[in-house]
């Protein structure tokens, strides 16, 4: 006898809960996003990247050895690897920063001797490397599609500084340098996002954790995904003034686009971290005398409200963040890949240590069987 009873398909896996994990927690009710048990808007408000990486993977703070320990091996890392550069110049700038990252990033890990390492020792190395590197990688492509030569890292400085130094060639005021930090914190790790769960199915079937990280950032590019923030600032230049946003949300609502920067599939209330971010934006705003990006921020998002009760995520005020720090919009979503690294790697040790297949079923729709004539 065959059941007639139809599976229970969940589009976008939307509401599975598809394993466990000590990493972080997000909450939707009380809006809170914990790391390791911290509330991010603490390690925001008071912890280096370098320490929230630490944190991330090995589920404490670190001790001041520990860091110390830390810093000294990611330092000794920012260098590019002549090979990285020459692959990086080899790209076209008609290509996205986005591909170039993932390339080099895929390069990155072929030259690594112990790649194919997964002890958690090795995973752990491996994870210091792309924490090094893929802030090199990003601001070593900016700065070629500026026509600017490359500026080589600073061990004095901390990662945030440095990234910021190798882009720009100069350690900008310690407000930006700070909110640019608070950037890196809040989109350092979100559970079983859609880039994170790439890089644990990729884990699963024993593959390494370069691999990983290389599809992860496949699945971050997307605009649903990571591709927001700099989805965000185009919006931004689209509408030019406060004073056009309802009529520009509008016409985009009336073409049933998404607006992006907007909604969420686990907070339905506001993401948790909006705030901590729009406050370091404000400083920005402040800093570099832009209220009319300020204006046009406050007007979107109010007509967005009142229009579909839909409010914004992170990659809203991480945007215009990034403009008033002077990246280019292109750059704004390996940004994330700098930050988002440290869970992705978190994410692939954990899997990695109580591992089993990811491999769903699906529910056929096609032809029934049949035969060539
Ligand atoms: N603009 C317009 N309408 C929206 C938006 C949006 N940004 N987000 C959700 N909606 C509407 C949908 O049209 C849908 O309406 P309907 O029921 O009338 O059809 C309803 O809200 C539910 O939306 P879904 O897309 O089904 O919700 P889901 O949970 O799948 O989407 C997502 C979440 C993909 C993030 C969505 O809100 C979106 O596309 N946002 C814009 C892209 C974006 O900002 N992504 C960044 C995510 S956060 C991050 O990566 C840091």
């Amino acid at each position: 006898m065959t059941s007639t009873t139809e599976p229970e398909i969940r589009k976008g896996l939307a509401g599975v809960v598809a394993d466990t994990t000590a990493i972080s927690k997000v909450n939707p009710e009380s809006n809170s996003l914990l790391y390791r048990g911290y509330p991010v808007q603490e390690l925001a408000a008071r912890c280096s990247f370098e320490e929230v990486a630490w944190l991330l993977w090995h589920g404490e703070l670190p001790t001041p050895a520990e860091l110390a320990g830390l810093q000294e091996a990611e330092r000794a890392q920012r260098a590019l690897a002549p090979q990285v550069r020459a692959v990086v110049d080899a790209i076209p700038t008609a290509a996205h920063p986005m591909d170039v990252l993932r390339t080099a990033v895929s390069l990155v890990g072929a030259l690594d001797p112990t790649a194919a390492d997964s002890s958690r020792e090795a995973e752990v190395a491996a994870s210091v490397r792309l924490l090094a590197q893929i802030p090199a990688i990003v601001a070593y492509d900016q700065r070629r599609r500026r026509g600017q030569d490359v500026v080589e890292p600073r061990d004095d400085l901390d990662l945030a500084a440095n990234l910021l130094h190798m882009t720009f060639g100069e350690v900008p005021d310690d407000v930006v340098v700070d909110a640019f930090r608070v950037s890196l914190v809040l989109y350092a790790e979100h559970s079983f996002n859609a880039s994170t769960f790439t890089a644990r199915v990729v884990t699963s079937t024993l593959s390494d954790l370069y691999s990983a990280v290389v599809a992860a950032i496949g699945a971050l590019k997307g605009p649903l995904h990571g591709g927001a923030n700099e989805a965000v600032m185009h919006v931004f230049d689209q509408i030019g003034s406060a004073d056009r946003a309802e009529e520009w949300l509008d016409r985009a609502l009336g073409e049933k686009r998404k607006i992006m920067g907007f909604g969420h599939r686990v907070y339905k209330h506001g993401d948790s971290r909006v705030p901590t971010m729009k406050a370091a934006l404000d400083r920005l705003v402040e800093h570099y005398g832009r209220q009319d990006l300020a204006e046009l921020y406050d007007r979107l998002e109010a007509a967005m409200v009142a229009r579909k009760s839909i409010r914004p995520n992170l990659d809203y005020p991480s945007g215009p963040a990034y403009h008033l720090m002077g990246f280019d919009t292109a750059t704004f979503t390996p940004l994330f890949v700098a930050a988002r690294v440290t869970g992705w790697t978190a994410h692939v040790m954990e899997q990695r240590a109580a591992n089993s297949l990811i491999r769903p079923l699906s529910a056929y729709v096609g032809p029934e069987e049949r035969h060539l004539p």
